[in-house]
C-alpha cells in the first residue's frame, strides 16, 4: 500500500488517450455494506470501491460479528445478521479517515443494545459530529463526543429509539443516512425535511431492500423494519467523483480524448457535469442504463475552450466534492469562476477553501478565498511547482491533473492519500498516455517507457 508521504511527479504530456474503468462508488458501497449486513441472508457486492474509507466500513462492520468475505478482486460476499445479530465489539471502532463510515454506523449503532466507541484519525477527529449527535438524541440516543459534544471519539450505549420528524439544517447525506438507519429500529416513523435534496444512494437502497420507505420531494418518510431488509446483489456504478479527475483532464487538455465507462450518473451526484457542459466541455453520456435502481453510463470527454462560471444554490451539494477539481477547470478557463454557497467545504477532510486557493496560488492560480466559496480568475498558464495534498485524497488528484497542464514540473507531496478513495489512481492517469504511446508503431519500448516515465515519476 502507497504510503501518505510519497510524493508524485507529474510533467505535461503531448497527448491524453483512454479508457478509465472506475473503482465503484464510495457513497454506494458504504451502504450497500452496511444495508446488507442487516439484510436476512447472503448478499454478493461486485466493483466494491477499492479504497481505505470502504474498508474502514468493512472492518468496522466485521468487528460488530458481521461475515464479510471477499470472492475475487473487488468482490464482497455479505452475510446478513437480519437486523438483530449485531454484537458488541470488543474494541475501539476505527473510521481512519472516512466521515461517513462513523456517521453512518453511529446512527446504527445508536439503536443496538451494546456499547460501541467510534474513532479516527487526525483529519476526522477534528470534524463536526454536533451536527450527528443532537438528531440521534432527540430519539433517545445516548451518544456522547468529545470537546462538549462536538467531536470524536464518539461513545454510544445503544438503546431504544423513536422516530422523530426533523429538519436537516444542511443538505447532508451522511446525518440523513444515519437518521435513517437509527430510524430502522426505533419505534414510529421517521420523517426528514431537507432544505435541499442530498445524494439519495441510501433511500434507493432502502427501498429496493424493502424498506418502507416514500420521498416526495424534500421529504422523507420511513417507517421501523417489521421485517428484516432483503439482502440484494449488485455491481456497484463506478464513481463519479473519481471520473471528474478525467472529465476535467479531458477538457482542460489541449489534445485528449477519454472515455470514463459504467460511471453512476444519480442525478443527485452529476453537477459536475452540468458544470462542465455550462463551462463549454465537450462532453458526452452514451449508453445510459441500471444497476440496482441507479443509473449509469459511459461518458466522453475532448479536449474543450472552458469558460468561467457562476455556481451556488442547489448545485452544490450535487458537486461538493468535485470542487477542488473543478477549481483546476476554472483556473484554465477564460474569465471568471465563482463558487459561492459551498462553506460545507471548510469541514471536509481539508478546509478545501483554504488549501485550494494555497495550493492552486503556488502554481500561479489567481484564486481569492471567500467565507463560502472562491473566486477564480481563469486562463493564466499553471507553472509546476512544489505542491501539498494537506493529506486531503481530493485535494492529491487534483493537484495531478493541474500538472498535467502545467509548464515544467509539478510534484504533489503526500499524494498517497490518493488511496482513501482511488488507490489506482496514478496507474490509470498513466495509463492514458500509455495507450497513445502502444498506438504508435515508431517508438521502440525502451523509448515508450521512457517516454511514460516522464508523465508521472513512480520512483519515490
Ligand atoms: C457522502 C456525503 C457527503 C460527501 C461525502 C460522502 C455520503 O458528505 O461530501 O464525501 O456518502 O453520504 P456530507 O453528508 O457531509 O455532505
Amino acid at each position: 500500500m502507497a504510503k501518505q508521504d510519497t510524493a508524485r511527479k507529474v510533467r505535461p504530456c503531448p497527448r491524453l488517450e483512454g479508457e478509465i474503468a472506475l473503482p465503484g462508488d464510495k457513497s454506494i458501497s458504504h451502504r450497500a455494506a452496511i444495508f446488507n449486513s442487516l439484510a436476512k441472508g447472503k448478499a454478493e457486492v461486485s466493483n466494491f470501491a477499492p479504497g481505505r474509507d470502504c474498508l474502514a466500513t468493512v472492518n468496522c462492520l466485521k468487528a460488530l460479528g458481521v461475515e464479510i468475505s471477499r470472492k475475487g478482486s473487488g468482490n464482497l460476499l455479505i452475510s446478513g445478521t437480519g437486523g438483530d445479530g449485531l454484537t458488541e465489539a470488543s474494541d475501539v471502532l476505527d473510521a481512519w479517515n472516512s466521515a461517513t463510515t462513523m456517521r453512518l454506523l453511529s446512527g446504527l449503532l445508536s439503536s443496538q443494545p451494546f456499547l460501541s466507541i467510534v474513532t479516527g484519525d487526525a483529519s476526522l477527529r477534528s470534524r463536526p459530529m454536533g451536527r450527528l449527535i443532537e438528531p440521534l438524541r432527540s430519539m433517545g440516543a445516548e451518544i456522547y463526543g468529545r470537546g462538549k459534544d462536538s467531536f470524536a471519539p464518539l461513545v454510544i450505549k445503544g438503546g431504544k429509539l423513536r422516530g422523530i420528524e426533523f429538519l436537516l439544517p444542511l443538505p447532508t447525506a451522511q446525518i440523513k443516512s444515519a437518521i435513517l438507519l437509527a430510524g430502522l429500529f426505533a419505534q414510529g416513523k421517521t420523517v426528514l425535511h431537507q432544505p435541499v435534496p442530498s445524494r439519495d444512494h441510501s433511500e434507493r437502497l432502502l427501498k429496493r431492500m424493502g424498506a418502507q420507505l416514500e420521498s416526495n420531494g424534500n421529504s422523507i418518510s420511513l417507517s421501523p423494519l417489521t421485517s428484516p431488509l432483503s439482502p440484494v446483489n449488485l455491481c456497484v456504478p463506478g464513481d463519479i467523483s473519481s471520473a471528474a479527475y478525467f472529465l476535467v483532464a479531458g477538457a482542460i487538455h489541449p489534445d485528449a480524448r477519454i472515455i470514463v465507462r459504467n460511471c453512476g450518473t444519480n442525478p443527485t451526484r452529476t453537477g459536475i457535469i452540468d458544470a462542465l457542459l455550462a463551462m463549454g466541455a465537450k462532453l458526452r453520456i452514451e449508453k445510459e442504463r441500471w444497476e440496482a435502481d441507479e443509473p449509469l453510463a459511459d461518458i466522453v470527454v475532448e479536449s474543450s475552450e472552458l469558460r468561467g462560471i457562476e455556481l451556488g444554490g442547489d448545485i452544490i451539494p450535487r458537486l461538493i466534492d468535485e470542487i477542488p477539481i473543478l477549481a483546476v477547470a476554472g483556473s484554465v478557463a477564460k474569465g471568471k469562476t465563482v463558487i459561492r454557497g459551498a462553506a460545507e467545504l471548510r469541514v471536509k477532510e481539508s478546509d478545501r477553501i483554504a488549501s485550494v486557493s494555497r495550493e492552486l496560488s503556488k502554481m500561479g492560480v489567481d484564486i481569492e478565498e471567500l467565507p463560502d466559496g472562491m473566486v477564480i480568475h481563469g486562463g493564466r498558464l499553471l507553472m509546476g511547482t512544489d505542491v501539498d495534498s494537506h493529506s486531503d485524497h481530493r485535494l492529491a488528484m487534483s493537484l495531478a491533473i493541474a500538472g498535467l497542464i502545467a509548464e515544467g514540473e509539478t510534484t504533489i507531496n503526500h499524494a498517497g492519500i490518493a488511496q482513501v478513495s482511488y488507490p489506482t489512481f496514478w496507474q490509470d492517469l498513466f495509463s492514458l498516455q500509455a495507450e497513445v504511446l502502444s498506438r504508435s508503431s515508431e517508438r521502440s519500448e525502451e523509448a515508450a517507457k521512457e517516454q511514460r516515465s516522464s508523465l508521472i515519476d513512480f520512483s519515490n
